[in-house]
């Protein structure tokens, strides 16, 4: 069997986790709002008609945030039209996904939502057809006390109590042609440091993340984030960072190699971030967002959805981006969590897009249940046992040669100090053919036994869960391993996600 070493050490840390990496996003697409957590006259509908089945699964996975209304969907709204009484709201043509918004679920019931769903709402407003006044007016909605047009407003419409969004963004993608009204770095730019500066003026308290390229590969990355930055640097909190992986090709090697990719581009962002820094002088350091990620490419692939969108254009609760997810899926979901670990220095927000139907761990039926993808797993316990200070991992693998990235390490590791003194870790051994005995050093820690070993595991790379039959790809009980004299040996079998809770 091949072997690898692990070092870790309490004192060697990357850094405090911030518990927003485990985010997520809700947008108005497809069935993520209507059916998706929202459906009066559901069995399960709360009195606010939200789905009880699905407020369980998010509670499952921990999510502290949760970034909305979107995405694409964000250039052309109005935030005007999502508040006050139900049937006063406008229905809207949704030009980003070419539906129909009835606008039934808006600030409000979001807002509430998340609180049932022990989250707060990361709010994006529209900088395409928008601009700063419009923001300078939301701000003043959801956090002013009162006093004023709009916290008046927000009072008259049953919140008394500002809601006090932290979190903002300055828009989404605006650097992508699909983007309604988007735009070239030098008026996003201005246009974001506009707005997030009047958005400060009425809540200094607030955070604020620009749009950096909607996707590494973008024609225009790199200058795109210069040219912002260089507009709106001193106004701003985050850059955000968007990436979706796939393997339509059935690279399977590859595929779960991405993350030497998504490496990559955090390495860069931060790069950029930190020369403007330089080039201004400034003492301000900014942080990343990486405020949408996951696997996309299963229900494009088909070409199923686009036929049935073009169909059913300006239609209602369409099934759009519903990828059905795989076991391989979720091997690359936990990959992706332990290069968020591994720059938890910079790394601050990430949002997993998205929730629930549209691309996401959680999925529906309208009318019927609700059950957990194959992602949901590694997501969930990461969400759960990850948080407190990230480890830094000196790691010794067997390495494998694929065609996209070249020669890369078998296994994938983070570690995290639990401010318990718990000790979770999380490895991926990602070899398509050797299983591999790995040996954890950690004298650093003194006497440590192992709690808990979780056990991603199938023979089917593309196996799938359903509603009919949820439980196809869940964990299962390690087998553990031995710690001698500080150094816990565990054989970790080829294609498995893992996570050892050692105390
Ligand atoms: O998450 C789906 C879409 O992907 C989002 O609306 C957009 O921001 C991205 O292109």
């Amino acid at each position: 069997m091949q072997k690898a070493t692990l070092i870790l050490d309490k004192n060697y840390t990357i850094g405090r986790i911030d518990p927003r990496m485990y985010g997520s996003f809700a947008e108005h697409l497809g069935r993520c709002i209507y059916t998706g957590i929202y459906e009066p006259g559901h069995p399960c509908a709360d009195e606010q008609g939200f789905r009880r089945d699905v407020l369980d699964l998010v509670r499952d996975l921990d999510v502290p945030i949760v970034r909305y209304p979107g995405g694409n969907f964000v250039s052309g709204f109005n935030w005007e039209d999502s508040v006050g009484p139900v049937e006063n709201r406008p229905r809207r043509l949704d030009l980003a996904w070419k539906v129909t918004e009835p606008n039934a679920v808006g600030m409000h019931e979001f807002y509430d939502w998340c609180k049932k769903a022990n989250s707060e709402m990361m709010y994006s407003i529209n900088l395409g057809t928008r601009g700063a006044e419009a923001a300078r007016d939301i701000v003043e909605y959801a956090n002013h006390k009162g006093g004023s047009k709009y916290s008046d407003l927000r009072i008259a419409n049953g919140k008394k109590e500002p809601m006090n969004i932290h979190l903002w963004c300055l828009g989404n993608e605006m650097d992508g042609r699909w983007q309604m009204e988007s735009k070239t770095a030098y008026e996003y730019g201005r246009r974001a440091n506009e707005a997030a500066k009047m958005m400060k003026w009425v809540d200094p308290s607030i955070e604020l993340v620009t749009c950096g390229s909607s996707a590494f590969d973008m024609p225009t990355f790199g200058d795109w984030e210069l040219g912002v930055l260089n507009e709106c640097y001193e106004n701003v909190d985050y850059v955000s960072l968007h990436r979706y992986y796939g393997n339509p090709d059935g690279d399977t090697a590859s595929f779960l190699a991405s993350t030497a990719d998504l490496d990559a581009f955090i390495k860069t962002v931060v790069a950029i971030c930190d020369t403007v820094k330089g080039k201004k002088h400034s003492r301000k350091r900014l942080n990343l967002s990486f405020d949408e990620w996951n696997v996309s490419y299963h229900s494009d692939h088909s070409g199923a959805n686009r036929a049935l969108r073009e169909k059913a254009r300006w239609g209602e609760e369409l099934p759009i981006l519903e990828d059905v997810y795989n076991f391989e899926d979720a091997l690359l979901d936990g990959c992706i969590l332990n290069t968020f670990l591994r720059n938890a220095d910079r790394v601050k927000v990430a949002c997993l897009a998205q929730l629930v139907n549209a691309i996401a761990p959680i999925m529906t039926r309208k009318g019927g249940g609700a059950w957990a993808q194959t992602i949901y797993w590694p997501i969930r316990y990461t969400s759960r046992y990850g948080r407190g200070s990230s480890l830094r991992p000196v790691l010794e693998s067997p390495e494998y040669e694929c065609k996209r990235f070249g020669s890369v390490s078998a296994l994938d590791a983070s570690a995290v100090l639990r401010d318990d003194g718990t000790v979770a870790i999380f490895v991926v051994n990602r070899s398509m053919t050797e299983d591999i005995e790995l040996k954890i050093d950690l004298r650093a820690f003194g006497e440590l036994a192992v709690k808990e070993h979780v056990l991603l595991t199938n023979p089917d790379l593309k196996a799938v869960n359903t509603e009919e039959n949820p439980n196809n790809v869940i964990p299962v009980k390690g087998p553990g391993g031995k710690v001698d004299d500080g150094v816990l040996s565990v054989k970790l079998n080829r294609l498995t996600w893992n996570m050892l809770l050692l105390g």
